[in-house]
């Protein structure tokens, strides 16, 4: 009988990915992907360590997960429960001494050894724990990518970071950055087109930095940047549309400048974190640009594609944030005119530099501060969609709508957008007026089928 395994993520888009590429590993083995979390033979849950929040969900579903196991036990099916992901590599150990009824525990550089630990653990009986950093490339041992779910697919050409910025434990859990070699890059992205992708957003913890080994080493450096891969991406046929996250901004080069003005399948829509707009926050954060930096090189891309659409990321509350530092960044967010943008409560992480540091801001400060700026972000977020009606935009439709009748797409800018179409329009780009503006989608109908409907009136 054919196994199943559910797989729950949690976090980043690079985990989203992750989980894709685990169950095209264990499908090679016998297992069957399933949603249904109650009725599987492997549990695995990819987790993420960014926020205490995130990592002590996955504390919350392992008590959950035993109760499941034990009544599973109790009817004579066995159940596995792993911990993937970057709680598994920073707290392996922690994990099996508040949960030993886990099975596995792997990090996010050792998942493309699943079948070899389900083959330890079935052999030993024991907790398999594999949290290293392997000498051997991950992709390389990954099976080609199997299905395509929807139109939009990512595709990862950088892992790890160099940065260390004092808050951040990306560096420890994902290891130093790697850039994937291009032609790797570019086969995986002609078998995605393949399989039905329209779109590719290109994933790295600094997809900015890519410096990806091209195969005519002799050239030129012998590595590609991101601009020069991105050229190359838009020439496949069938290939629609490419996006990249997420990116630093002190490495945001010419050539990914430029690729913004002469490459049309390059989508107007850049994720370009900037954390505070206070220089001390920003020295103290270990970020290489200053307020101004950023403000130019969102200038910069602006004269490049004047309808980019800029998203971001926020800390509030950093050690020793006063309330004018704060404003500073409130003004930045301001001036700039995110059309989306996520904004954090700071949330200090054993190991990292900022969690020592002595000027902790307290809970109230930091979650007032954290609601004026979510309230500032989301207005200008509203504003950007109330810009949208009226206009004409082409929109990859995804998947069905919440009500019968209505699918569910992305316009260039990243917002959902619904709208009255036939199911058999998944996978296609619809131009669609935009009529109507919601604080998180866009409402359109499209121009076709009103050309079509009025035509049939007169
Ligand atoms: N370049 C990375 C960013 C990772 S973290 C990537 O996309 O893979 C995503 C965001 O989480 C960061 O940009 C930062 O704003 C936020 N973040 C990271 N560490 C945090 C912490 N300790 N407290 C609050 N927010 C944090
Ligand atoms: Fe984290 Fe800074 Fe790297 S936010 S992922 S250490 S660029």
């Amino acid at each position: 009988m054919q196994k199943k395994v559910h797989i729950k993520s949690f976090g980043c888009q690079m985990n989203a990915y992750d989980a894709e590429r685990m169950a095209d590993l264990l499908a090679g083995v016998g297992f069957e992907a399933t949603d249904d979390g109650t009725d599987a033979d492997l549990v695995i849950l990819n987790t993420c360590h960014i926020r205490e929040k995130a990592s002590e969900k996955v504390y919350s579903d392992l008590g959950r997960l035993r109760e499941l196991k034990n009544a599973m036990a109790a009817q004579g099916r066995p159940m596995l429960i792993a911990v993937g992901g970057c709680v598994a590599q920073a707290e392996g150990q922690e994990i099996l001494r508040r949960a030993k009824f886990v099975d596995l525990i792997f990090g996010p550089q050792t998942y493309h050894r699943l079948p070899l630990m389900l083959r330890e653990r079935a052999r030993t009986g024991r907790t398999i724990i594999d949290t290293e950093f392997p000498a051997e490339d991950k992709f390389d041992a990954l099976p080609p990518a199997g299905r395509v779910e929807a139109a939009s697919a990512f595709l990862t050409v950088q892992e790890g970071c160099d940065k260390f910025c004092t808050f951040c434990v990306v560096p420890y859990t994902r290891g130093a950055e790697f850039s994937r070699p291009t032609d790797a890059v570019l086969r995986e992205a002609r078998l995605l087109v393949g399989k039905g992708a329209r779109e590719i957003t290109l994933l790295g913890q600094n997809v900015n930095n890519y410096q990806g080994p091209a195969p005519d080493r002799s050239a030129a450096g012998g590595a590609w940047r991101l601009g020069r891969l991105i050229r190359e991406l838009a020439d496949i046929d069938g290939l629609e549309r490419i996006r990249y996250t997420t990116s630093y901004p002190a490495d945001m080069d010419e050539e990914l400048i430029s690729a913004h003005r002469d490459v049309p399948a390059l989508m107007p829509f850049l994720h370009l974190p900037v954390q505070s707009g206070a220089d001390r926050i920003l020295k103290a954060m270990n970020r290489r640009h200053s307020a101004d930096d950023y403000r130019r090189l969102v200038e910069q891309l602006r004269r490049a594609r004047s309808d980019l659409a800029l998203s971001s990321d926020f800390i509030v509350g950093f050690p020793g944030e006063s309330e004018a530092e704060f404003e500073a960044t409130l003004s930045l967010a301001r001036e700039t005119g995110f059309a989306q943008a996520y904004s954090f409560m700071y949330s200090p992480r054993p190991g990292t530099p900022a969690a020592d540091l002595d000027d902790q801001i307290a809970d109230g400060v930091r979650s007032e501060r954290l609601r004026r700026l979510h309230d500032q972000l989301n207005a200008d977020q509203i504003r950007f969609n109330e810009s949208c009606i009226g206009k004409q935009l082409p929109v990859l439709m995804e998947r069905p709508g919440a009500k019968p009748g209505q699918l569910l797409g992305r316009s260039p800018y990243m917002q959902a957008v619904h709208a009255e179409l036939p199911s058999d329009m998944i996978g296609e780009i619809v131009t669609l007026n935009i009529e109507q503006a919601n604080p998180n989608s866009l409402g359109g109908s499209s121009a076709a089928a009103n050309r079509l409907r009025t035509e049939a009136v007169a």
